[in-house]
């Protein structure tokens, strides 16, 4: 069960269930709620299931031992809802007009029970979400059994769907040239999901301006591009070890107007990697953000060692000495050699300096090497194919960039969302964007 992210006043619920199964009894009890009213249609069985099933009778009586006092509170017809109660030792009302509050009212003051101490329980945001707004009682939204409905209903799903649209944004200065868009829509696209994605510039001074209005109007979750990595930190309520470490955060979730940050770029490197880390001999060039990011998912998956190259020894030996085996080198010291897997992260090559090079030359580069550049633009870099011009596989920043999304992704939505027709599915959307 999940708390409310959305602020829609009236319309939205204290929290949110899958199925009535799915509720925290627990937490409603902590809460202080006494009375729960249960509404029949799609809620407890689908509309045309005229008894409930065993599976709800025996869970109803599960309830009433809690000590809740239990109760019906239906828009339908007194025969629907004395045929669907029959035998069910529940106290019941039909043809209730939902959302006007009289039936809830009248189901607290027969149970001698504050407003606050009832619980609403439905499908419906426009009758049972509503009403118990409107009589500041205590509700749960959960997912409608079945689609056998009218157009009425239809017409009001629609309008929920509107209501409940979960938003994320990613922020940056500047941020018009994010392809996030585009891969986080791709991503609700192909899961179902109700939610969309925008981006926003932001300076330095107005972060905090921004995250209160992004609390305000119920935003979930949002992504942190260059310069705001560190910018953000101050902010967060809670910040992950990872996060901690690398020192940036790339992704923020919103829960119960609390921040969460994440840094999901190692995380995404690692999970595109086609070679296996453990025991491999990684060189990685750059000491910047990417690097220590890298770094970081690298060092977790015992690798026999990690050598950093960079032409700011002190940068890199920033990065080293946190971690065990990973070492500091000038970056006029590095030779290909002895090398399974090896890593551009600095700019150098990016476009337009499309004929540049972090290095002159990858003389003596076995082929077995796996060659990755984190630049995507072009797709196949200078540095790219000097490698692959020695019989190495060679590989840009596209899936790394992908799979940092996907994995906010899973962090806002608490599922694993990662699938190999989805990544070709976002490569070929970007491919015709960037
Ligand atoms: P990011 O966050 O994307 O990693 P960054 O923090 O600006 O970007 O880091 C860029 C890295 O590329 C740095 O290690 C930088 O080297 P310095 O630490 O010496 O600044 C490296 N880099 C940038 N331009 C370079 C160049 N022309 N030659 C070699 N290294 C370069």
């Amino acid at each position: 069960m999940k708390e409310k992210g959305a602020k829609m006043g009236i319309l939205t619920p204290t929290l949110f269930a899958e199925t009535v199964f799915d509720i925290d009894f627990s937490m409603l009890i902590k809460k202080g709620i006494k009375v729960l009213i249960f509404d029949i249609d799609n809620t407890l069985a689908a509309t045309s299931v005229k008894k409930p099933s065993k599976e709800i009778v025996e869970w109803l009586a599960a309830v009433k031992a809690k000590g809740f006092k239990v109760c019906f509170v239906s828009n339908n017809s007194k025969r629907r809802v004395h045929d669907f109660s029959d035998g069910l030792d529940v106290f019941y009302l039909h043809r209730a007009l939902k959302p006007f509050t009289v039936s809830f009212l009248r189901v607290a003051k027969k149970y001698n029970a504050k407003n606050e101490e009832v619980c609403v329980i439905g499908d419906q945001i426009f009758t049972d979400i509503w009403g118990a707004n409107w009589a500041k009682m205590m509700s749960v939204l959960i997912a409608p059994l079945s689609d056998d409905e009218g157009f009425g209903i239809k017409l009001k799903r629609f309008l929920e769907k509107v209501i409940l649209k979960q938003k994320f944004m990613v922020i940056g200065n500047p941020v018009r040239h994010s392809v996030s868009p585009i891969l986080h829509s791709e991503i609700y696209r192909f899961y179902n999901i109700n939610a969309k994605y925008g981006k926003e510039r932001v300076e330095k001074e107005d972060i905090r301006r921004l995250i209160e209005k992004y609390k305000k109007v119920g935003i979930r979750g949002f992504n942190i591009t260059v310069p705001h990595k560190q910018n953000i930190m101050p902010y967060l309520d809670e910040i992950s070890e990872d996060a901690k470490k690398i020192g940036a955060v790339n992704t923020v979730k919103i829960v119960n107007d609390k921040l969460f940050g994440y840094n999901t770029d190692g995380a995404g490197f690692v999970a595109q990697l086609s070679c296996k880390v453990e025991n491999a001999r990684i060189k990685i060039i750059g000491a910047g953000g990417s690097a220590m990011s890298l770094v970081n998912a690298l060092a977790a998956k015992n690798p026999q060692e990690i050598i950093i190259y960079n032409r700011t020894i002190a940068n890199a030996q920033g990065i080293a000495q946190k971690y065990d085996k990973v070492f500091a080198r000038n970056i006029s010291e590095f030779s290909p050699q002895d090398c399974d897997i090896l890593i551009n992260t600095t700019s150098v090559g990016l476009s337009p300096n499309v004929s540049e090079s972090p290095i002159s030359n990858l003389e003596g580069i076995s082929k077995d090497t796996v060659v990755y550049d984190l630049i995507y633009k072009p797709p196949i870099t200078k540095f790219m194919q000097m490698a692959m011009d020695k019989g190495c596989q060679a590989h840009n920043g596209y899936k790394m960039l992908i799979y940092q999304g996907i994995i906010a992704a899973e962090i806002w939505f608490g599922k694993s969302l990662i699938n190999d027709e989805l990544v070709d599915i976002i490569i070929e959307r970007l491919e015709n964007e960037v």
